[in-house]
């Protein structure tokens, strides 16, 4: 009798159940800011993580003809978790931009989706154009390479409007964009410090949340590619082994526990728990030996400042502090004796990640290592890293692509030269030589007028007349 289910426990436990799950999906992070279009569709667009794209039109201000174009289903493209919305875009011959209203004002993270397909008479490969937002300069001159159709940037939102632009480069060329994605960033994502990594020292770096970021890289150590489906903020994770190069023995670890995220440390929209549950460490082998470092390497731009985030989760540890480390950005030493048990508050598979800043110079690869620290007692490891992302910082005019600010680069267009502006110029021309001629005819009035008082004088006050006269005798 008590082998059978009771129908009344199996319906409480479903109502658990579903309590359980609804609880679990109001503690995502829903953004305040939210803005999905697919661009150049005509009807919405879901994708395999449930995000829905909306057409685009009412985003769109242009005073061009409004193209877009269609692929044909690009088989190539189906393992993309955004194939879907690259089977249209929309077309600019002239600047336009799209406008979206902003609820939240702080950092937003906008992604731009480039797929250079051709259709007909167009090929998007072609394309070649600047992407402007808030007085900065995104990309410039930028061509599209279906090797990396995604471009995120992190930038802090003022008003109730924001802007992005598309310029072509000129008259005969034109920009294109398949889907833009606005999404406020959680509050917690951008701290305003970071240790700037100098030759000889660590200084404190100031204001990153006012600095625009592009994304460049973001990795799960030693663990498998994360697509946005499984991430709290729909970010794409790739493996390490492309940039992984290193002398020392390494293992990769993973854990199968609960990662335990704290309030005031890494959450989940820092990074989620397939990048923390997955690690690279370094193995120690024979203890009287000192390990070496393991190191990863960046292609970046040189003459830029960099971020780097390192995350960290302590999975391999058996016992609390017996993990210390060093981290080293560019050879230089970041961070010394890296204690993580004292940094996640005494507690082992608990997220924690640090911020580094390191400017370039001339050079063009970013180094980032981790060895043993000289503390490293009794334990069996003798590093680990769980994450790593490297956005690339604005130079001083205010451009992430290039020397030429924003207010050059929108008016750069020979197409918009012709149009706008030319016309803009002749009537305001036109405006000022009216004022000027309207002006020139009212002092002619002015001075008619006292040409007539001044003869009309002598007749209607002789007092006035001697007093002149007195004066010029
Ligand atoms: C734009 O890129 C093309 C090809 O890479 C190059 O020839 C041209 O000089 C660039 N223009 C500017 C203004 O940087
Ligand atoms: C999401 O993560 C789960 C568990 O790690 C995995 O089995 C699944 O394939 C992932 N889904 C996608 C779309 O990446
Ligand atoms: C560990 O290293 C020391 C010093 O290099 C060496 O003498 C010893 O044989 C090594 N032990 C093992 C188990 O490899
Ligand atoms: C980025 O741009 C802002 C605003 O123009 C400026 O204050 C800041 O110094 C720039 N960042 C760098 C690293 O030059």
């Amino acid at each position: 009798m008590a082998d059978r289910p009771n129908p009344r426990h199996l319906q409480l436990s479903i109502i658990i159940q579903l309590l359980a799950l609804f609880f679990r999906s109001s503690a995502l992070f829903s953004p305040p800011d939210s803005h999905l279009i697919s661009c150049g569709s005509t009807s919405p667009i879901t994708l395999h993580d449930r995000r829905i794209f909306l057409p685009d039109a009412t985003y769109l201000i242009s005073s061009n003809p409004k193209i877009s174009i269609s692929a044909d289903a690009n088989a190539f493209l189906q393992s993309n978790s955004y194939a879907s919305v690259y089977q249209s875009a929309r077309i600019f011959t002239a600047p336009s931009s799209y406008e979206f209203d902003i609820r939240s004002k702080g950092i937003h993270i906008i992604r731009l989706h480039f797929y250079p397909f051709s259709s007909g008479s167009h090929n998007l490969a072609f394309a070649r154009f600047h992407v402007l937002a808030s007085g900065f300069v995104l990309l410039s001159n930028f061509t599209a390479s279906s090797d990396s159709p995604l471009k995120e940037f992190m930038l802090r939102v003022d008003g109730e409007k924001l802007v992005i632009f598309f310029v072509p480069v000129d008259s005969s060329s034109f920009a294109f964009v398949n889907a833009i994605e606005v999404i406020s960033a959680p509050v917690d994502l951008v701290e305003d410090k970071a240790r700037f990594v100098q030759t000889d020292q660590v200084l404190s770096f100031d204001g990153l949340s006012k600095q625009v970021m592009e994304t460049l890289f973001r990795i799960n150590v030693g663990g498998p590619k994360v697509t946005p489906f499984n991430d709290t903020l729909w970010r794409t994770w790739v493996p390490d082994n492309e940039f992984f190069h290193s002398d020392s023995v390494t293992k990769i670890v993973s854990f199968s526990g609960r990662i335990m995220y704290r309030k005031y440390s890494a959450s989940r929209e820092v990074a989620p728990d397939s990048v923390y549950n997955t690690a690279r460490i370094i193995d120690v082998v024979n203890s009287s030996e000192v390990s070496s470092r393991m190191t990863w390497k960046f292609p970046v731009d040189h003459g830029y400042k960099y971020l780097i985030r390192m995350h960290f989760c302590d999975i391999a540890s058996l016992a609390l502090n017996e993990l210390y480390l060093n981290v080293y950005i560019n050879g230089y030493l970041a961070y010394e004796n890296f204690d993580m048990s004292s940094a996640t508050g005494e507690v082992l598979a608990s997220p924690y990640y640090v911020d580094f800043v390191a400017d370039m110079g001339s050079s063009d690869i970013l180094f980032v290592s981790v060895g043993p620290s000289g503390f490293a007692g009794q334990s069996r490891v003798d590093g680990l890293l769980n994450g790593l992302e490297i956005m690339k910082l604005n130079n001083t005019v205010g451009s992430l692509d290039g020397e030429l600010p924003f207010s050059l680069l929108l008016h750069s267009s020979r197409g918009f030269f012709s149009g706008v502006v030319r016309s803009l110029i002749c009537w305001s021309a036109f405006v000022m030589l009216s004022v000027v001629g309207f002006m020139l005819i009212l002092r002619w009035r002015a001075e008619s007028r006292n040409q007539i008082a001044w003869t009309a004088l002598p007749v209607d006050a002789a007092g006035v007349k001697i007093a002149k006269g007195g004066q010029f005798a």
